[in-house]
């Protein structure tokens, strides 16, 4: 049974039509069979005392006149003439035997088979002789007042016959099982095929293609499966459309916010700083005493440090350049003051056009840069990073890779399941863009990060 589970539906549609017709062609063809043979058994017994009682009628009259002569020519002839007619054996009213068919003399032990009764009636025995079985059939000659023919009939023929309708039941069953299995084959195609074209569908599916769907071509439970499993994917495909349009908002919602905050402390805040500083440096020359000058002097310092670290945490959170000065000058401020910070060397190569990119394909690959910068002076132990922008015909490539010590297989899923979703974010942005998200890295070769969006149009809105 447990095997008969782990079969294809194939071979299990092909194992139960072709055992069915098994069975059923045995189980008719005994029936049949039995049928015959008992039909058979009476028909013989039948013809056989019809033809005893014709002899019988016909050897009265020797037997009355004691012509034993006419007697014997006469069964011998008979016998001769009657093709299943294997012996014929003729006694008086005494039982004593009169004449026989046989050349010589009888068999031993026939004479007792059917023994001469002080009765009447007609008796059947069967025998076994070398010819094959054999009916022995007594019947009296007018109620045994006269005498007793005995005939023995042979079954051959007609289990010959028998043999031969045995043969072609079996020739049909092997017929119909053939056809069976054929017919159990292209069932099975029929059934499987749609089947296989639904796992396909799901396979894509899993695979990230949502727009795959299965072929639905019949109204069976397989075609209604197939018609389910198409709305899945649908009802699949428009909730993956509306996470990417969530994201999408909430990711310019966030850069519009970060942006909003980084203008305001560069502009009021930083301005409010700047003059307080240069008030204060007035203040300083127009002190009354050297100590009053003094503590003036630390309070301006302490307010320009205080103005450079807003004037980083604008350019974290939204550098001024990218919006006013293009992708590739914003990267390459950044990229300097990165490496001023962290002493690792970066070299960064820019194609010219970068900067007709459209705003929020610049974000994107702007904040791909910074996160992959992060990482690399977070995780990596990198001394170098190459850095390149690179525009391609209808497309633009990012590749940033560092000579860190890499990460094992598995370490991005670690991370993800601890909330630790950087790569995940720049993964989904790019996606969100159309594009492509690359991580090759391997222990102690580094990491090397690719990205490559498709142009679209100027003008068109990558990313909302
Ligand atoms: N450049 C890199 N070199 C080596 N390991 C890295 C690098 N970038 C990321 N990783 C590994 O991948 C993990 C996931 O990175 P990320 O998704 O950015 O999350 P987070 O930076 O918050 O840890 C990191 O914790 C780190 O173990
Ligand atoms: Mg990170």
């Amino acid at each position: 049974m447990k095997r008969l589970k782990n079969l294809s539906i194939y071979h299990k549609v092909l194992t139960v039509t072709v055992s069915t017709v098994l069975l059923l062609g045995g189980f008719l063809g005994y029936i049949t069979l039995e049928a015959l043979n008992e039909m058979n058994d009476r028909q013989i017994e039948k013809r056989g005392v019809e033809m005893a009682g014709h002899v019988a009628s016909l050897v009265a009259g020797p037997i009355l006149v004691n012509d034993i002569y006419s007697l014997g020519e006469f069964i011998h002839e008979f016998r001769s003439d009657t093709e299943d007619l294997r012996y014929l054996l003729v006694f008086d009213h005494t039982g004593r035997l009169l004449a026989h068919t046989f050349p010589v003399s009888l068999p031993k032990g026939l004479r007792n088979v059917n023994p001469i009764p002080l009765r009447t009636e007609s008796r059947i025995i069967a025998l076994d002789s070398d010819e094959g079985a054999i009916r022995d059939i007594l019947v009296p000659i007018e109620n045994g007042a006269i005498g007793y023919v005995r005939a023995g009939i042979t079954e051959e023929p007609s289990k010959t016959l028998i043999g031969k309708t045995t043969k072609s039941l079996l020739a049909i069953t092997v017929a119909f099982c053939s056809l069976a299995a054929l017919l159990g084959v292209l069932l099975a195609r029929f059934i499987t095929a749609p089947v296989g074209h639904l796992v396909t569908a799901a396979q894509a599916i899993a695979a990230g293609n949502l727009d795959a769907r299965a072929e639905v071509r019949t109204g069976d439970e397989i075609g209604r499966l197939a018609a389910s499993f198409n709305e899945m994917a649908q009802e699949l495909k428009e909730k993956d459309q509306l996470r990417a349009t969530l994201l999408n908002k909430v990711i310019s919602a966030q850069e519009e916010e970060r942006k909003r905050i980084s203008r305001e402390l560069h502009d009021e805040t930083g301005q409010a700083l700047t003059s307080l500083i240069v008030s204060m440096r007035v203040l300083a020359n127009k002190a009354a005493d050297e100590k009053q000058r003094e503590l003036l002097l630390s309070a301006r310092e302490v307010a320009a440090g205080i103005l450079l670290d807003i004037r980083n945490m604008a350019v974290e959170l939204r550098p001024t350049a990218l919006d006013d000065l293009g992708l590739a000058a914003a990267v390459r401020k950044y990229v300097a003051n990165f490496q001023e910070r962290f002493g690792i060397m970066i070299g960064f190569q820019v194609d010219s056009g970068i900067n007709e990119l459209a705003a929020d394909l610049s974000v994107t690959l702007y904040r791909i840069v910074q996160e992959s910068l992060a990482n690399a002076a977070r995780h990596s132990g990198a001394t170098a990073i190459e850095i390149s922008l690179e525009m391609q015909p209808g497309q633009v490539l990012l590749r940033i890779a560092d000579n860190g010590q890499g990460m094992p297989d598995g370490e991005l899923e670690r991370a993800a399941r601890a909330n630790r979703l950087g790569i995940y974010g720049m993964r989904e942005r790019v996606e969100l863009c159309g594009g492509e998200f690359l991580l090759e890295s391997k222990v102690g070769a580094g990491t090397i990060i690719l990205v490559t969006i498709p142009l679209k149009n100027k003008g068109d809105s990558h990313g909302s």
